[in-house]
């Protein structure tokens, strides 16, 4: 190989040089871009948290009460107010329940004693879905799963509730 061949043309030096700066430039310009486009959905949304439901513990009996509160709910560059609700009573250990309202056969809301011919159980109007006091689905009802459960915390002589979480993870 001649020594001539090896040797980098101006041309080609400027080809190089001026390529590799380009190159240089525009991923500094696109970086912050990118990032910009990104960054929300890598961030954690606004779940998690746990939220005042402005319910004193000394007035939870063993009657469940339905309680209604709102979060700041982020979703990438999506802001909005969500409504919560959940169920609260004392079970017999005296421990706080809280559990979501919503049904796990199709999502309607179930109430508590919501049909007369079933004291003592959560009802679902929806397909007559039944769920005993501990969240349980009565057997041979629609609903194939307990009631979710709220991730739950007493500060202050309050009540803060979190996210509901499916029983087998509860
Ligand atoms: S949605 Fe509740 S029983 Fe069907």
């Amino acid at each position: 190989m001649s020594e001539k061949k090896q040797q980098v043309s101006r041309r080609q030096f400027l080809n190089y040089t001026l390529t590799g700066v380009g190159g240089f430039m525009a991923a500094g310009m696109l970086m912050p871009m990118v990032r910009m486009a990104v960054d929300p959905v890598l961030k954690e949304s606004g779940h998690g948290g746990l939220t005042n439901v402005s319910l004193a513990v000394e007035d939870i009996t063993t009657e469940p009460q339905r309680i209604d509160w709102k979060i700041d709910q982020v979703d990438g560059w999506y802001e909005s107010e969500v409504s919560r609700s959940a169920w609260v009573f004392k079970d017999e250990n005296d421990e706080i329940q809280a559990f979501s309202p919503i049904c796990k056969h199709l999502g309607c809301v179930v109430s508590w004693e919501g049909n007369e011919s079933y004291p003592n159980e959560f009802f679902c109007p929806c397909h007559n879905g039944r769920y005993y006091k501990s969240g349980e689905n009565v057997p041979g009802t629609p609903p194939l799963a307990p009631l979710d459960v709220y991730e739950q915390e007493v500060r202050d002589g309050m009540l803060f509730l979190g996210d509901a979480i499916p029983r087998e993870e509860a």
